[in-house]
Parts: structure tokens; C-alpha cells; sequence
């Protein structure tokens, strides 16, 4: 792990000021924001550690359009997983907006957020996330019936996901009896079920064997082309072809965006 910049509280709280300024004097607005997956205007987010802070997100600011793939790029410990979680929804951050699709997420109480999110971003996350008690195809079921599906219309839903993700016989498991190729390929189906425009994945074909990582890797090529907007964070190459713009980050800073004229 590199060694990361601590600030203290004071600093921190001067600072936090001067961006919640900047961002009022922007005065960015909602109709401006529409055309994108997502815009983001000066991100700042902190964890408390004892009497000090890491700051994993350090005064980020970005556009998205709709239907591009982003990859996110960065050492260990860069922020790269607290920025993905920023721009799905999953975490507020301490200053500075986000817009997704228009809407304002950045400041949203968490009950509507995981409105938000049920309905508009799908995470896959590196370690899978699968709630232990429930077998495959209940854990596909689960965001459906938050979203408010019929369980006939569900269990239909789940199942064809479970077939596209090559599950069908194992709609049964738990996730402790599946492997670690099959937990991600229910994760991706959970994903996927609310069919969100977004799709965010935390390197998704890290740790996994050859063969379930192809699957994976075509799985996100055939999810570019029907125009979901999806943001990886992952140091594949077959995945890094994929993008139409690679962002470097470190010590919560975008180092360099590079956009890909071909893809
Ligand atoms: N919940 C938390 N509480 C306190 N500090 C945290 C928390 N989550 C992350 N951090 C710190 O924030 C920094 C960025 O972490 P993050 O997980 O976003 O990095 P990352 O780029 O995803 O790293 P990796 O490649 O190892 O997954 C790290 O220094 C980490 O220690
Ligand atoms: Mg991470």
C-alpha cells in the first residue's frame, strides 16, 4: 500500500469551505446535466480515522456520456473504490455534486438514494456481495421485488438471467456452495436485473480462472454495444480495449484521462 497523504481535521475543514464555495459560485444545472451518464463537480470525500483524515477523493471533477465505458485505473489504496461508489450512489460525498442523468445524487437522503440506485445503477462489486441466506436465483429476485415486480414476473426474469449467466442448475445454491467464477456471474445477474442505464464494476474479472473471466470480459463487450453507460475499475487489458476513456487515478486524483477515438 502507498503511504497516504493525512491532513488534519482543520485543514480539511478550510478546505471543504473553499470547495463548497466554488461549487455555489458554479451554479451548475439540471437541464445542463441532462445528456450525461454522469457530472461531477469538485467530489471530495474523507474517511475519519482517530484525530485524522484520509482523503480518498481529492477535489474531483468529470463528465460521462451517456452510453460510454470508462475504466479507472490506479494503485492500491488510490480512492478508485470510493470513487466508483461516489458515482453510483452507494456513498455521499463530504462536498461537491454529482449529477446522474440529470439528477442531482450528491446530496440526496439515503432513502431516496436507494431509490436512485435500485432503479438506475447496477454495482458488481470485487467480492461479490451475495446475501449469504438467500440462493442464486432469490438473490437476482431481490432487487426486482424492491423495485416493485410481481414475483411470477421475478422468478421469469431471474430465471432468464440465470440461464444468459450459464446458472440455470444452480438456481438452488447458496452462495457458500458456488464458486467464486459462479458468485460473480450471480452478482453481474443481480446487476442486471432492473435493466439500470448504468452498470459499475470493482474489478470484476480480478481473482477469477481463465475461462469465467472470458465470459465476463464478453459479457461487458455485448453490454457496450447495447449502449449502457458502464464504469470499471480494473487493470485487464482485454477490459481496458473495451473503453472509450481510461482514467488514471491516484491519491484521489484524476493523473490523466485518455480518450479512445476507435472504440
Ligand atoms: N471505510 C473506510 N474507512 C476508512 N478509510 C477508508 C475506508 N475505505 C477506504 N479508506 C481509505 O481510503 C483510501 C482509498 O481507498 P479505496 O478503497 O478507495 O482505494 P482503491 O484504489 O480502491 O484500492 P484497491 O486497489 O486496493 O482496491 C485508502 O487509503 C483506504 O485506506
Ligand atoms: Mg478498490
Amino acid at each position: 500500500m502507498p503511504e497516504k497523504e493525512i491532513v488534519s481535521k482543520k485543514m480539511v475543514k478550510e478546505s471543504l469551505q473553499e470547495s463548497n464555495k466554488n461549487v455555489l459560485e458554479t451554479g451548475v444545472l439540471e437541464e445542463e446535466n441532462k445528456g450525461y451518464a454522469i457530472v461531477c463537480n469538485d467530489l471530495v470525500k474523507d474517511y475519519e480515522i482517530g484525530n485524522f483524515l484520509v482523503r480518498a477523493v481529492d477535489h474531483v471533477s468529470l463528465k460521462i456520456n451517456n452510453g460510454e465505458l470508462i475504466v479507472i485505473k490506479g494503485p492500491s489504496g488510490a480512492g478508485k473504490t470510493t470513487l466508483l461508489n461516489l458515482l453510483g450512489g452507494l456513498d455521499s460525498p463530504n462536498s461537491g455534486i454529482i449529477y446522474s442523468f440529470g439528477v442531482r445524487i450528491s446530496d440526496m437522503e439515503e432513502e431516496s438514494l436507494s431509490t436512485w440506485r435500485l432503479l438506475n445503477s447496477g454495482f458488481v462489486f470485487q467480492n461479490y456481495n451475495l446475501i449469504s441466506t438467500l440462493t442464486s436465483e432469490e438473490n437476482i429476485i431481490f432487487p426486482l421485488s424492491l423495485s416493485g415486480m410481481e414475483l411470477k414476473k421475478s422468478r421469469e426474469r431471474a430465471m432468464k438471467l440465470l440461464i444468459k449467466m450459464g446458472l440455470d442448475d444452480r438456481r438452488e445454491h447458496l452462495p457458500f456452495q458456488l464458486s467464486a467464477g459462479e458468485q460473480q456471474r450471480v452478482a453481474i445477474a443481480r446487476a442486471l436485473a432492473n435493466n439500470p442505464p448504468m452498470i459499475l464494476a470493482d474489478e470484476p474479472t480480478a481473482n477469477l480462472d481463465k475461462k469465467t473471466s472470458q465470459f465476463i470480459k464478453d459479457l461487458f463487450k455485448e453490454l457496450k454495444r447495447s449502449s449502457k453507460t458502464i464504469i470499471i475499475v480494473t487493470h485487464d487489458d482485454y477490459l481496458i480495449g473495451l473503453a472509450d476513456k481510461i482514467i488514471s487515478f491516484d491519491d484521489g486524483k484524476i493523473l490523466d484521462e485518455e480518450i479512445i477515438e476507435e472504440n
